[in-house]
């Protein structure tokens, strides 16, 4: 089988690692996770003199942002016709400044720190390859223009295949995610910051002075911000405002001269994503695409089959010479826009969510928001993507569609009863969801050819979870959260790993995995 883990980024010179906590720790500011919300937010608290620690629970920049294929632009996943719709032609241009404003900060770290992460500016290009979709693309070019955002409407898209008519974006940028992240999280640790990697954070006690409770030692933080990429400390509310989704991306090696001169995505449904970059030297094209709910995407190999057919037609490549397969987590808001600032009931819990798959712009733009709401500072911004807004109509009717995916599965999941059929046919780095000795059990067999089982219900609200064949993870089809084949939190709502199970005897004469130790199980944070 391909690897379908390796990105384009992956080969770039890894930061040395951070130690993880040990004991307990007191600082103003305690930042969970190590992505471009929490770096970036934990550099600017850093720099006006605050005591802060990030708290990652793997590796600084190997989470979402790490695998982006980062096209900073003015536009977002939601066309600007539905943000006018729901948030006022006010709104739907101040999120346009907020990008716009988020760009220019990311040149101006790159420009000051002296960042080496191929950040270059470049054109972007809305652009629809069937005549029928021209209608969708007019009605975005008049409300670009009627926002002022300095689009031009164009017949087609500069790319080497066919396309029905665009919209030009000047001064759109683009780097490498992980050598960025890398040296802002160096800038951080100069400014002063400590970084506690490998450390799970399980519980978060909103309080005068909050408790962060991980696997390894207790932090104690006047404030709190969580930069999970999905909120772990409101576990219900907020979540029912959001839609995990897994997206897939390509790369191909190209001549020197034959890439793409800018960023370009498409209107169909899902939308491709196609951009170029050099990369140690390599000019690459990398495209995306074939989105589709966590957890409920079918056969993940036949997601990629799919974008290298893509590439293949519209590149006339051999899809054998594709480099690069990978798959990320993006996380989509109801109403379009992310959730910044004051969790919920909280005092001093802040959260950032919500960014489909513009979050390097709007965890950059979270980050300055956030840093501005911990050091009681106005920031024009904050209202407009407040985490407690409830928006519009529109936006409930979205929020009720994504939503019912959760009761649907709690109860039809459930009511499915898998047999011990097929326990013998498990292909080593293969798992599956089966009913052993009358409980139902996710049994993975490692390469070795070594079974083990977990409890496949989800420890956040208790769905069941799917095995992922390319990513080799159990995912939840509910809110997104993923596990390790031996059950260990890969990505939230969840904070607790899968419980292990012994197999059955009969279900497994000698090749039974020994148990793998796990992180304590917490009760959940509410
Ligand atoms: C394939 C792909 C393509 C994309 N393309 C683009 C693009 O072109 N342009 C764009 O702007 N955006 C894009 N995005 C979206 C963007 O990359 C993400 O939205 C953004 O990187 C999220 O940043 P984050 O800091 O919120 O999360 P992450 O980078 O995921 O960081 C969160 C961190 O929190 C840690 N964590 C989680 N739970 C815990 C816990 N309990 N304890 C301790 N640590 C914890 C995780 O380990 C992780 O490192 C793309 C995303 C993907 C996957
Ligand atoms: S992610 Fe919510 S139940 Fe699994």
């Amino acid at each position: 089988m391909p690897n379908y883990i390796n990105s384009v980024w992956s080969e770039a010179k890894p930061s040395p690692p951070h130690p993880p906590l040990e004991g307990n720790l007191i600082v103003d500011d305690a930042v969970v996770g190590g992505g471009i919300t929490g770096i970036t937010t934990a550099l600017l608290l850093a720099r006006a003199g605050r005591r802060v620690v990030v708290i990652e629970g793997r590796r600084v920049g190997k989470g979402e942002s790490g695998k982006s294929t980062a096209h900073l632009t003015e536009t977002l996943d939601v066309p600007y016709r539905a943000l006018a719709a729901r948030f006022g032609v006010e709104g739907a241009r101040l999120a346009a400044a907020g990008q716009r404003e988020a760009i220019a900060r990311i040149a101006a770290f790159c420009d000051e720190l002296g960042i080496d992460c191929g950040f270059h500016r470049l054109p972007g290009y809305l652009y629809v390859e069937r005549r029928e979709e021209l209608p969708a693309l007019d009605e975005e070019a008049d409300t670009a223009l009627t926002l002022g955002l300095g689009v031009k409407r164009l017949p087609g898209a500069p790319l080497p295949f066919p396309t029905a008519g665009a919209l030009r974006w000047a001064d759109q940028a683009a780097l490498h995610p992980r050598a960025y992240l890398a040296a802002l999280a160096d800038a951080f640790l100069d400014a002063g910051g400590r970084i506690a990697e490998e450390t799970q954070v399980v519980e978060i006690d909103d309080a005068d002075l909050c408790r962060v409770i991980t696997d390894r030692g207790t932090v104690l933080a006047r404030q709190v911000i969580v930069a999970a990429h999905v909120p772990i400390s409101n576990r219900v509310l907020l979540h029912a405002k959001l839609a995990a989704y897994r997206t897939y991306v390509l790369g191909l090696a190209l001549p020197p001269d034959a890439g793409v001169g800018g960023l370009y995505w498409d209107m169909s449904v899902p939308y491709h994503y196609i951009r170029s970059q050099t990369i140690d030297g390599q000019n690459t094209l990398i495209v995306g695409g074939e989105d589709h709910k966590v957890g409920d995407g079918g056969d993940t190999i036949a997601r990629f089959d799919r974008l290298e057919a893509y590439v293949r037609h519209h590149f006339h490549r051999d899809a054998a010479a594709t480099d690069h397969r990978w798959s990320g987590q993006i996380v989509r808001s109801a109403d379009g826009l992310p959730y910044v600032g004051r969790n919920a009931l909280s005092g001093r819990v802040f959260v950032a969510t919500g960014y489909g798959g513009n979050g390097i712009t709007q965890g950059t733009l979270a980050a300055m928001i956030l840093s501005d709401l911990v050091l009681a500072r106005d920031n024009r911004y904050a209202e407009l993507l407040d985490a407690t807004r409830v928006k519009p109509l529109a936006a409930a009717r979205a929020l009720l569609t994504e939503n019912v995916d959760y009761p649907r599965h709690l109860i039809t999941d459930r009511l499915r009863h898998p047999g011990p059929e097929g326990l013998g046919d498990i292909q080593p780095g293969e798992g599956r969801v089966l009913s052993l000795g009358g409980q139902r059990m996710a049994v993975y067999r490692n390469a070795n050819g070594q079974l083990s089982a977990l409890s496949p219900v989800c420890t956040h609200l208790g769905c069941l979870v799917h095995w992922n064949r390319t990513e080799q993870s159990w995912d939840c089809p509910c809110h997104g959260s993923r596990f390790d084949p031996h059950g260990r939190v890969l990505n939230g709502p969840a904070v607790t790993a899968l419980v292990a199970l012994p197999l059955p005897p009969e279900a497994t004469a000698n090749d039974q995995e020994p148990p793998v130790a796990h992180w304590p199980e917490q009760p959940p944070a509410e």
